[in-house]
């Protein structure tokens, strides 16, 4: 089970020689299997967060640490490395690949890691089964409809069993009912694999099913 730390994060962004910081001097933890919901309106950071957490953007200052491993300290191949191995991620418009089937889309991160399309294709069938998609592998995602979308995202997300699931508001574009469905799902599964969750939202559905919320406001975080 892996553990998340962010320590004195700084990020600030720059716009036509105006300079915007979004926070700076973040600092938080999550426990091995724990499951966090950041909560913060609109415009407060989450995304920037989770980019700085993945390794898709670096910080100005601080640390993101994967264990004892410090993110930003790696260098680039490693970097990409260790996000297709430990992270898994959900967006809020899903981002499937119309192109590819729902199968090829869950097999996807199998084969950026090199694996066997035969076992690729084995793994994400099973994944597939545990979010309620058995026998949807053949459509394309624009025959489902949203919530069975997000569902075959989440099957792709923990396909390659990452120690971390980082999810940027998964309810965003459902309607309460089905968002309800999806964050039952997550964490459901998160506990079963023992997979650390950070669950970035604005809104309170998810603040029932975390082990813990936390408040992204004005650069800062509050919370228990
Ligand atoms: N690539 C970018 N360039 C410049 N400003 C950005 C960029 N991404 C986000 N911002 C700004 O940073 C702030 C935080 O944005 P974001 O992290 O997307 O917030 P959230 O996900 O909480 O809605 C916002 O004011 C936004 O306009
Ligand atoms: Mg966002």
């Amino acid at each position: 089970m892996s553990m998340l730390r962010v320590e004195n994060l700084r990020k600030a962004y720059h716009i036509g020689g105006e300079h915007q910081p979004v926070f700076d001097a973040l600092s938080f933890r999550i426990g091995p299997g724990e499951i966090v919901a950041l909560l913060g309106e609109s415009g407060s950071g989450k995304t920037t967060l989770l980019n700085l957490m993945s390794g898709i953007d670096s910080p100005d200052a601080g640390s993101v640490w994967f264990d004892g491993i410090s993110l930003h300290q790696l260098q680039e191949p490693d970097r990409t490395l260790l996000r297709r191995e430990r992270i898994g991620f959900v967006f809020q418009f899903f981002n499937l690949i119309p192109t590819l089937t729902v199968g090829e889309n869950v097999a996807l991160p199998l084969e950026l890691l090199g694996r066997k399309a035969g076992e690729a294709r084995t793994h994400a069938v099973a994944a597939l089964d545990e979010v309620g998609l058995a026998r949807m592998e053949g459509r394309y995602p624009e025959t489902l409809s949203g919530g069975e979308q997000q569902r075959a995202a989440i099957a792709r997300a923990l396909v390659h069993r990452p120690g971390v699931l980082l999810a940027d508001e998964p309810t965003g574009n459902l309607d309460e009912n089905t968002g309800r469905g999806v964050i039952g799902l997550l964490t459901t599964l998160a506990r079963r694999g023992g997979t650390t969750m950070l669950l970035v939202t604005h809104s309170d559905l998810v603040a029932d099913a975390a082990d813990r919320v936390l408040h992204l406001r004005q650069g800062r975080i509050a919370g228990s």
